[in-house]
């Protein structure tokens, strides 16, 4: 099993991938999820620690019939919760490879190929968004990680000797930049939440009136952090006229596009994102809306040479003797890691084998599907919208003639008693956000086999879970299904 022979390698690569084709091919006629506990989970797998090994085919029908049949099906086309992503098979045998050539991309001579990948593939990135020359970035564990790298960088330009730093972001930001500022040093208490519009997008006068108010009590402001698609309801903040506030305070910009920046490729939304190009980091995560399976993040800095001022770190046993400027390239100089996957393989793959047409197709199809919901929620006499649709997330409510006299509170809890009925029922699946302090359901359109079908199926489903739900309910349990 440790070593296997050329023969066994085969036999154990015919049954993965026979596997993989059956259970992509029933995808679509399995429930997104199940009713389970932890308690009937843990009973399946056999917990006595392992002596002595197990054949390939015993682990493979461990995964098929106890793994499997207990886990969300996140590539499942009515998959809506969260920002999910499918995953591709692509990018599936892009990390069978990346783990059989187990390269580590610390430095270029630890793995000089697939460093000038992942550098081929960030400057592809980088035209994608279109940033200057010589941006330049890493990819890394996920969207958290990039925010927490970003505002390192963003923490490194500013003189900070003189009093309390501060940033400055949405009331709608992700909570990966408030937990970036905790693990930093800068602490949460001094990400100022900034006041939204009802398009739920950062209000300028209110960044300007709190950065202004900030100065003068002493304070030194150093970053904002503008939303290329909140995690609530997909707002793109409006980047040309934060970075005339970033300019004028003399602030770094940084933008998080984990979840929406790749919608840049849509030509319906790309005049959302003018102006991104001119910020000084942005976050953004082709393991959501490039349909990659997770983990791979990415930072891209305007000036590289200040993230290296932050992440830079001179030891003996890293000290690279006797190379040329570009053979002297250490990733560990532009980010939080040392050893460091392969992960620029599978971005590689999918964006030269399926191409950015192919792509720009798929995210187009996506927004038409968020779009194609909110025209038939809105067209519907059971439904209404929480929130406008800005790229591909969706909140609404289900509100039927039965409900229309019920207090606002009373609807929200049927609301939340449908969620979990309907995540239980399996058929689609949804999360929650909390708009304006309401409750709402909430869907995001990530998979590129998700159909207008699918937005109408979901109604349907929600219409016939909902029938069998009392208007009141005495108790209910919500919250441990709806976390993530
Ligand atoms: C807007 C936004 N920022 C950051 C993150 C965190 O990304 P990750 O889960 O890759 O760490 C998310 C995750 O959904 C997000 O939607």
């Amino acid at each position: 099993m440790l070593d296997p022979s050329a023969d066994e390698l085969r036999e154990w690569g015919n049954s993965v991938i026979q596997f993989m084709a059956d259970y992509l091919g029933d995808l679509r006629d399995r429930n997104v999820y199940r009713r389970m506990s932890s308690r009937e989970i843990r009973q399946r797998l056999d917990s006595a620690l392992p002596i002595n090994g197990s054949d390939f085919d015993a682990l493979l029908n461990i995964f098929r019939d106890n793994i499997i049949p207990f886990s969300r099906q996140n590539a499942h086309p009515r998959m809506f919760g969260y920002v999910q992503s499918p995953g591709t098979p692509v990018a599936a045998f892009a990390d069978l490879l990346a783990s059989t050539l187990n390269a580590n991309l610390t430095v270029w001579r630890s793995a000089p190929a697939p460093v000038e990948l992942e550098r081929l593939t960030i400057d592809w990135v980088r035209q994608i968004l279109g940033f200057n020359a010589e941006a330049g970035g890493l990819f890394v564990s996920g969207g958290s990680m990039a925010n927490l790298a970003a505002i390192a960088a963003a923490r490194q330009a500013k003189d900070c000797s003189s009093g309390r730093l501060r940033i400055y972001a949405s009331s709608e930001t992700h909570f990966s930049v408030a937990k970036a500022a905790a693990l930093l040093g800068i602490g949460r208490e001094n990400v100022r939440h900034v006041a939204v519009d009802e398009h739920f997008r950062i209000r300028v006068d209110d960044l300007f009136a709190k950065i202004t108010a900030d100065l003068e009590a002493g304070y030194v402001p150093f970053c904002i952090v503008a939303n290329a698609g909140t995690v609530n309801t997909g707002a793109v903040d409006p980047f040309e006229e934060i970075r005339k506030v970033a300019d004028r305070f003399q602030l770094w910009m940084h933008v998080d596009g984990s979840y929406g920046a790749f919608a840049v490729l849509a030509k319906s939304a790309r005049k959302l994102f003018a102006g991104i190009e001119r910020a000084d980091s942005i976050a953004l995560d082709p393991h959501k809306w490039l349909y990659l399976p997770v983990d791979v993040g990415c930072v891209i800095y305007r000036a590289p040479e200040i993230a290296r001022a932050a992440f830079a770190h001179e030891a003996e046993y890293t000290r690279i003797i006797g190379e040329e400027a570009d053979e002297a390239f250490a990733f560990w100089d532009y980010g939080p890691e040392l050893s460091r996957r392969f992960r620029a393989l599978k971005v590689w793959m999918l964006l030269k084998g399926v191409g950015l047409d192919s792509l720009a197709e798929a995210i187009e199809s996506n927004l038409a599907c968020a779009r194609h919901l909110e025209s038939i929620v809105q067209a519907s006499d059971d439904f209404e919208m929480a929130a406008p649709v800005e790229l591909s997330i969706f909140c609404f409510r289900y509100v039927p003639v039965r409900l229309r006299n019920e207090s606002s509170q009373a609807i929200d809890a049927f609301n939340e008693r449908l969620l979990v009925a309907l995540q239980r029922d399996g058929s689609s699946y949804l999360s929650n956000a909390t708009l304006g302090g309401r409750f709402a359901l909430r869907g995001c359109v990530l998979n590129y086999r998700t159909t207008l079908r699918d937005m109408e199926t979901l109604l349907d489903d929600l219409r016939r879970v909902a029938k069998s739900l009392p208007v009141s309910a005495q108790t209910h349990n919500a919250s441990n299904l709806t976390r993530e």
